[in-house]
């Protein structure tokens, strides 16, 4: 049976919750996070208060620790200090199970796309399931199958991911993230290595799917139109902080020369290379 996001989430144990200082428990939020890797220190106090069922772009710099960021909130990287909870646990206070079971609750397209290459798309889509759930076959179909339909790929359903665009991949790791329903979707750089229409064609596909599905959505971009075309709110990394959160229109309408040069990809202004 599909998960029921409301459901799902009106189920979470309180026990050990954190609200955040207005007393409301976020979906994802990361405290105070610092991670060096040897003497490269990467997140410096990184705090960041992601909005509820909505869909959060974060822009930055190439090597600033956007990667590095999603990897923290799925729990493939701990902290060396600071917090990051997902529905108000702290993900590194809890059991392995629990973590575990958190997983299962993020859809993740990692920047590499990283479907496997000897599997067809049809059981890359339908390996969660498979993994994850006791669902049979036949349910397994239904869904896999109406999940590439979503994305436009029952007819490469066959296919390895070898045989595909890059475009179909990005679709088909994008089906794989969706199958389970869940509540948080991350996508480090979906747009990458695509021309302007596909890339145009995908934020298509991911308002559709939030406006279908809902969910937290985080998605980690450079490219400024795929941000003003799918973000609700926009959150800026420079050197392993958050410089700036906020609603979109805000954002790409401020004055800020910090801000402005960020979202506007000028060279000139107060950011530099180093
Ligand atoms: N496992 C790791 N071990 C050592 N260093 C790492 C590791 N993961 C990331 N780094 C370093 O952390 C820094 C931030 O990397 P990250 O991949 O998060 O950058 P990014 O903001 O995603 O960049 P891009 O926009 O190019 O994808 C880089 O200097 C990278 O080399
Ligand atoms: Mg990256």
């Amino acid at each position: 049976m599909p998960v029921n996001h409301a459901d799902s989430t009106a189920s979470l144990p309180s026990a050990g919750t954190l609200p955040s200082a207005n007393g409301v428990v976020h979906t994802m939020e990361v405290r105070d996070v610092h991670k060096s890797f040897g003497p490269f220190d990467v997140l410096k106090g990184l705090n960041l208060n992601f909005a509820d069922d909505a869909i959060t772009t974060i822009l930055g710099p190439s090597g600033t620790g956007k990667s590095v960021l999603i990897k923290h909130l799925v729990g493939l990287l701990e902290p060396d200090a600071g917090e990051v909870l997902i529905f108000g646990k702290d993900i590194w206070r809890i059991s392995e199970r629990e973590r575990y079971e958190l997983r299962r609750r993020f859809g993740v397209l990692f920047q590499d796309g990283a479907l496997f290459g000897s599997m067809n798309i049809y059981d890359n889509v339908a390996f969660p399931l498979r993994k994850h759930t006791n669902k049979t076959e036949s349910e397994i179909a239904d869904i896999a199958m109406a999940r590439l339909a979503e994305v436009g790929l029952e007819e490469a359903s066959g296919k390895l991911p070898s045989e595909i665009s890059g475009g179909m991949r990005k679709r088909a790791g994008f089906a794989r993230a969706l199958i389970m329903e869940p509540d948080i979707v991350l996508f480090d750089e979906p747009d990458s290595g695509l021309d302007p229409v596909r890339t145009s064609l995908l934020n298509d596909l991911i308002l559709d799917m939030h406006a279908r599905h809902k969910g937290t959505y985080l998605l980690v971009t450079h490219d400024i139109r795929t941000a003003r075309k799918v973000s609700d709110y926009v959150g800026l990394i420079w050197k392993g902080k958050v410089v700036h959160y906020g609603e979109a229109e805000g954002a790409f309408a401020s004055e800020d020369p910090f801000v402005r040069q960020f979202l506007s990809g000028e060279s000139a202004g107060p950011l530099g290379m180093d």
